[in-house]
């Protein structure tokens, strides 16, 4: 499938985003629970194809994406309790050496505020191998969508920030630099 602009939030696995041959092509996987992390690979894969050839891949769809064909690859996880997602830990503990070959950019969605808790929360996702080599990291924002929380999810958010109305905050700054590192 070939798409110039994609808005939704329920993506097929795999998507070529341009019409276009560039020389660079890279490849945006990422897992998401609730559509924040997907919109801000989506945000990436908008700036980038107007130089990149772009491919996003989610990998709760089970995709095992070939990434021997990729100049670039960016990776994006949600963090939930401190963590990265299973699936993204797994990919990258499997592919990691290719990884270490290849120009990366590695970021991560989450709503904790403390600049100290954001790096923490990067080095459990990322090994220290892969942040040294990445060309970009990023601590990129996230949201509260409590109407797709369960109630457990719903029960320790209200109580963390003592509200129950749905915000986002993608920090758009955050992610301009992010890709410029990557242009
Ligand atoms: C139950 C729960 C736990 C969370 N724990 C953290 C956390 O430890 N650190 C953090 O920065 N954000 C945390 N968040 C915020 C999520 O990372 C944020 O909602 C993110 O946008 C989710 O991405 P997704 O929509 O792609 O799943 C948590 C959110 C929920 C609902």
């Amino acid at each position: 499938m070939r798409l110039t602009k994609i808005t939704s939030a329920r993506l097929p696995c795999l998507i070529e985003m341009n019409d276009q041959n560039y020389s660079m092509k890279t490849i945006i996987i990422y897992t998401s629970k609730h559509g924040t992390t997907e919109k801000v690979a989506i945000a990436i894969a908008e700036k980038l194809k107007e130089t990149h050839e772009v491919t996003l891949c989610s990998l709760n769809k089970n995709a095992q994406p070939d990434i021997s064909n990729f100049d670039t690859v960016i990776l994006g996880t949600p963090i939930y309790a401190g963590q990265a997602s299973k699936k993204m830990k797994v990919f990258c503990q499997t592919h990691e050496s290719i990884l270490l070959q290849k120009k990366t950019g590695l970021f991560v969605c989450g709503m904790d505020p403390d600049k100290n808790k954001q790096e923490q929360e990067l080095s459990n996702a990322y090994s220290e191998a892969l942040r040294k080599q990445a060309a970009a990291t990023g601590f990129l924002g996230g949201a509260f969508l409590f109407e797709l929380m369960n109630f457990f999810e719903r029960f320790i958010i209200k109580r963390i920030v003592k509200t129950t109305t749905s915000v986002e905050r993608i920090e758009n700054e955050a992610v301009e630099r992010f890709v410029g590192k990557l242009m």
